[in-house]
């Protein structure tokens, strides 16, 4: 996910685009950059680091007054995929003699291939980005006719794109194009504005055209055309935004939170993207950097992390010794130095953090790396310190998540590590029909968030029954106990209402003792291996008075009677189901919170990334 924006029009670009840049911080924040085109020369400005940095950078620049003076340019906020976040990786990215020059948010999939094949007619690249292999390309279609050049480029691309191009000779003249990755223009009285979201363009015009996948439009000042890569020349109708600027910045979206749940199908496809590989029903994990021989010589899977993190490592443990049979175990990564753990060379450690910055889990880290075992990193910042020191691992591609609680970072790193599990699982024992399997029901996860999603409303009207307590219970067996770990860790967050997260057996070796009618239970009984048992353990909680709230299978009528009130997900295996299962409980402590009034997105004496031990 990174921010882009385009200007072309009678005012001066600049301010424009820095300005929108601003605004599309929240997409990206490792660098920025900006070109603009004055007198048919390209003039490029970029940097490592946050926007105001990009900003003091241009203030001293030497060619400052002609950057200023420019009436169109293109910018970018970087969230780094391919390669750490230094200036040289950071947009636009110019063509190898310059005659164009783009911003490209996504990715693409096949960059390899066009890497080597631009490599061998001489192209020399200088930074590790996808995007430079596509500006490249660009450039190698280009022969005077931008719109032309970008239509053949994009015939090769596989993967994700929403770009912004100009090209030197064609001063004014942008061509945007759109697969995967959201672009929309802002129609002013002499002008177009580009952008990622509404948020970057509602300061100068409220008029918009959202374009869809596989469009591409040249645009030059108010004019703009509009066609399909696949189909030829179609028309876009105009909308106003009616967001005030605050809500354009979340999407629409009352929160952060809201907007990171909603944005789930689209981080998992990300996050998946590549990565399966439906024939041979395996994984494509490259960044693990393992052979298929030291795949098979690990004997012990070590995971470590803190918080959200961890409770997706418990489900990794479950998937790994489900499908590969390999001992997995998880580690509080705040213990794992400090009780002198035994791990060693045939052991994979796995460290999961969101933000790559987590002390414990450095710490932890740290310890399995002197101790000699191989080390894996599941990280959602690219170049954050775990990503740098464990060396290898896998990037979540959710997108930055500003809401201090973890929504799609949690379901991105329980996507990677079934993905792991396959992976594993597959030079063992798992045969390819049912590796094949397991690849469709990975496939199928957006789609089943997809579902809860549309059950918001029903969800949030549940929720208005639970706002009261100031204690819950939380329960699951199987794959489900963690997501009822991590349901608990949720509510207590940003609702302050205490809750424990418990396997539905334990219940009655202690807790049950606090049951009573002030006391729910939201019970995770969905179909699945233990879902009688979890749902005897409801009857024992409704005997003690308390209120049930049940997370049960859509259309299992049997269960859903049993309980006070249901969020229902779809049907689907147990190992997926965790997903939309932690999916609905994000929306029930979403809703609970909003009804106690609490502040969502930054609950109070928490941080987004936990730097000290
Ligand atoms: C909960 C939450 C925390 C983090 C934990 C680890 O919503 O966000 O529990 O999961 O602090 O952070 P990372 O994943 O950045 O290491």
């Amino acid at each position: 996910m990174c921010g882009i924006v385009g200007y072309t029009g009678k005012r001066s670009a600049m301010p424009v685009l820095l300005s929108g840049l601003k605004k599309l911080e929240y997409r990206g924040y490792d660098s920025a950059g900006v070109a603009v085109n004055e007198n048919n020369k390209i003039l490029v400005s970029k940097r490592d680091g946050k926007v105001q940095g990009l900003i003091e950078q241009i203030k001293t620049d030497e060619n400052v007054d002609e950057l200023e003076a420019a009436h169109s340019g293109i910018a970018h906020t970087r969230w780094a995929t391919h390669g750490p976040p230094t200036s040289i990786n950071a947009h636009p990215h110019p063509g190898p003699e310059s005659k164009v020059i783009l911003v490209h948010n996504g990715i693409i999939e096949n960059h390899n291939s066009l890497r080597q094949k631009l490599e061998s007619q001489g192209n020399v690249f200088v930074s590790e980005t996808d995007s430079e292999v596509l500006a490249h390309l660009v450039e190698s279609c280009y022969r005077g006719n931008l719109l032309e050049a970008v239509t053949e480029a994009l015939q090769q691309v596989e993967g994700t794109y929403g770009i912004t191009c100009m090209a030197k000779d064609e001063p004014g003249k942008l061509v945007v194009a759109r697969r995967g990755s959201p672009i929309v223009l802002g129609l002013g009285e002499d002008e177009t504005i580009v952008a990622s979201d509404a948020s970057a363009i509602i300061r100068w015009t409220r008029q918009a055209i959202y374009l869809d996948d596989n469009d591409i439009a040249e645009i030059n000042g108010a004019q703009v055309d509009i066609r399909s890569l696949t189909s030829g020349s179609v028309t876009r109708t105009p909308s106003e935004i009616d967001w005030s600027p605050d809500a354009a910045e979340k999407g629409g979206f009352e929160h952060y939170m809201t907007k990171e749940i909603f944005e789930q199908p689209e981080t998992i496809r990300n996050t998946t993207r590549g990565r399966l590989d439906a024939e041979r029903g395996t994984s494509i994990l490259s960044g693990l950097n393992l052979s298929p021989r030291e795949l098979v010589d690990i004997q012990r899977l070590l995971i470590v992390g803190c918080g959200t993190s961890m409770n997706a490592g418990l489900i990794g443990e479950y998937a790994i010794e489900d499908f590969a049979g390999i001992p997995a175990e998880v580690e509080q990564a705040a213990e794992f130095r400090y009780r002198n753990p035994i791990v060693g060379s045939r052991d994979l450690v796995l460290a999961i953090s969101q933000s790559g910055e987590t002390a414990d889990t450095l710490a932890a880290v740290r310890e399995a790396v002197e101790k000699g075992s191989l080390v894996a990193g599941l990280v959602n910042v690219v170049g954050s310190t775990i990503a740098r020191e464990t060396g290898r691992g896998i990037y979540l591609h959710a997108g930055p998540e500003i809401s201090v609680a973890s929504t799609k970072a949690f379901t991105s790193q329980v996507s990677v590590l079934l993905m792991i599990a396959l992976k594993l699982a597959r030079g063992r024992r798992l045969s390819q029909a049912r590796g094949i399997e397991i690849v469709q029901e990975i496939k199928r996860i957006p789609e089943l968030i997809e579902w809860v999603l549309e059950t918001n409303d029903k969800i949030a009207e549940v929720a208005q029954h639970y706002t009261n307590y100031q204690n819950m219970f939380y329960i699951g067996r199987g794959y489900m106990y963690p997501v009822a770990m991590e349901g608990a860790l949720k509510i207590k967050e940003i609702s302050y209402i205490h809750a424990e997260g418990y396997n539905a057996a334990e219940l009655k070796h202690g807790p049950i003792a606090l049951l009573d009618e002030n006391m729910p239970v939201i019970a995770l009984a969905n179909k699945g291996a233990g879902q009688d048992k979890t749902l005897s353990n409801v009857e024992e909680c409704k005997a003690r008075s308390a209120p049930v709230l049940g997370v049960v299978t859509a259309g299992d009528k049997e269960s859903a009677d049993i309980f006070d009130h249901v969020i229902e997900i779809p049907d689907c295996p147990q190992y997926t189901s965790v997903i939309p299962a932690a999916v609905a409980l994000q929306l029930f402590s979403y809703h609970v919170a909003r009804l106690r009034g609490c502040s969502i997105d930054q609950p109070r004496n928490l941080a987004k990334s936990v730097t000290v031990e």
